[in-house]
């Protein structure tokens, strides 16, 4: 862990965040859940907490990545997760690059190495990567140098979905202990029981969830037909059943996937009404769970076939919750990479005094000077922030 008030530490985690990395010297990457661990996840979860003020804001939007350019680069299609990626990094000031596919030289047939590499020339600080293939995110950190967030590689990995997953969860387990979420911490994660249902095989979001699930201490059950589920199951930290029925009076948390036509999920299963019949999260199935159980879907819901209407739009349902801590728990993943220089545990230590101040004029120490200061002063530092418009 490296320590703002060494001398030798180089980072300014000044709003400016200009960390400019020099050739040699590492970029920072959220290529997977497993980067992380658990400290990691939860510096992100604290992180993401203190946006959720700055987006309730009535300008909600910070400095803090000024002068810093962040470009989405999709080869596959999206809605939630390219939006909100570009949401948070308007809302940190940077400026933002949008890169898809058709429109592009990908079609006159430029590689993507290439691309990435013009990209990299114009000053891209980070790259958010979407690609039908597992492994695009991390081959492209070692083409450029420039920080790189895997935004969902094949059926490899989505671990911001994963992490804006934990942060919903926390929200609502801190509101049932009637503790804010920082006093809660990740406690309620302890022994909380979640069903993953649905097309685990092709799943990113199951792989990365797990992780992230496993690491704050949840035990997890996968819910599928054996053709749905993964090849082999020894290295999942989880147990898993064909009978969602049976699963569900002993889960706290039920997490839909939707079955993943565009990977080939249609061929595995005998027929649509079969796979509503027997993994279809309907009312019904719900009421299994008892008056507190929870609901989850990543998104793009299929209703009808997954998850019914009338779940959809139940207030335990949280999936609009879900896309709202999607923008906030994106701007903690590039303010992490890109405002903090080589240093992470600066950011989450010095997350609410980055947030509540001029953050031009602040160097580390100073942050954690200010800190001090408002503390000893009862304040929240609401009162000095000086959102910037536009
Ligand atoms: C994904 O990109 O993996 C989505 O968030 C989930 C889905 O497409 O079903």
């Amino acid at each position: 862990m490296a320590d703002p008030a060494d001398p030798g530490h180089s980072c300014h985690c000044s709003g400016r965040a200009d960390h400019v990395a020099t050739p040699g010297q590492a970029r920072r990457h959220l290529l997977s859940v497993s980067d992380l661990g658990r400290q990691g996840i939860e510096e992100l979860l604290s992180i993401s907490d203190a946006f959720v003020e700055v987006q309730q804001r009535a300008i909600p939007k910070v400095p803090a990545l000024r002068g810093k350019t962040v470009a989405t680069l999709f080869a596959e299609d999206s809605t939630r997760t390219r939006l909100s990626f570009e949401t948070a990094a308007r809302r940190l000031s940077a400026d933002v690059l949008t890169y898809g596919i058709s429109g592009s030289s990908a079609s006159k047939g430029e590689s993507l190495r290439d691309t990435l590499e013009t990209l990299a020339a114009m000053g891209v600080d980070a790259f958010v990567i979407r690609h039908p293939s597992a492994g695009v995110p991390l081959q492209a950190s070692r083409w450029v140098d420039a920080s790189i967030v895997n935004a969902g590689d094949g059926a490899h990995e989505h671990p911001t979905q994963a992490l804006l997953d934990c942060a919903t969860l926390r929200q609502v387990l801190a509101e049932r202990a009637g503790e804010s979420t920082a006093e809660h911490g990740v406690a309620g994660f302890e022994g909380l029981r979640v069903t993953i249902v649905g097309d685990v095989r092709h799943s990113r979001v199951a792989r990365s969830l797990v992780m992230a699930l496993h690491a704050l201490g949840a035990r997890v059950t996968l819910v599928a037909p054996s053709s749905l589920l993964p090849v082999s199951l020894d290295s999942w930290p989880v147990t898993a059943s064909h009978d969602l029925d049976e699963a569900l009076p002993s889960s706290d948390v039920c997490y839909v996937l939707r079955l993943q036509a565009e990977r080939g999920s249609s061929a595995r299963v005998p027929s649509k009404a079969e796979y509503v019949a027997r993994y279809g999260l309907s009312a019904r199935r719900v009421a299994r769970m008892g008056p507190d159980g929870l609901v989850m879907h990543p998104g793009p819901m299929v209703r009808g076939l997954e998850i019914s209407s009338e779940v959809a739009a139940m207030d335990r349902c949280l999936v609009r919750r879900q896309v709202a801590n999607g923008v906030t728990t994106r701007m903690a993943v590039l303010f992490w990479l890109l405002a903090s220089g080589p240093s992470p545990s600066t950011v989450a230590s010095h997350a609410s005094a980055l947030l509540a101040g001029d953050l031009d004029s602040f160097t580390p120490r100073d942050l954690e000077a200010a800190s001090v200061e408002r503390a000893d002063a009862g304040g929240t530092g609401d009162e000095v922030m000086e959102p910037v418009g536009g």
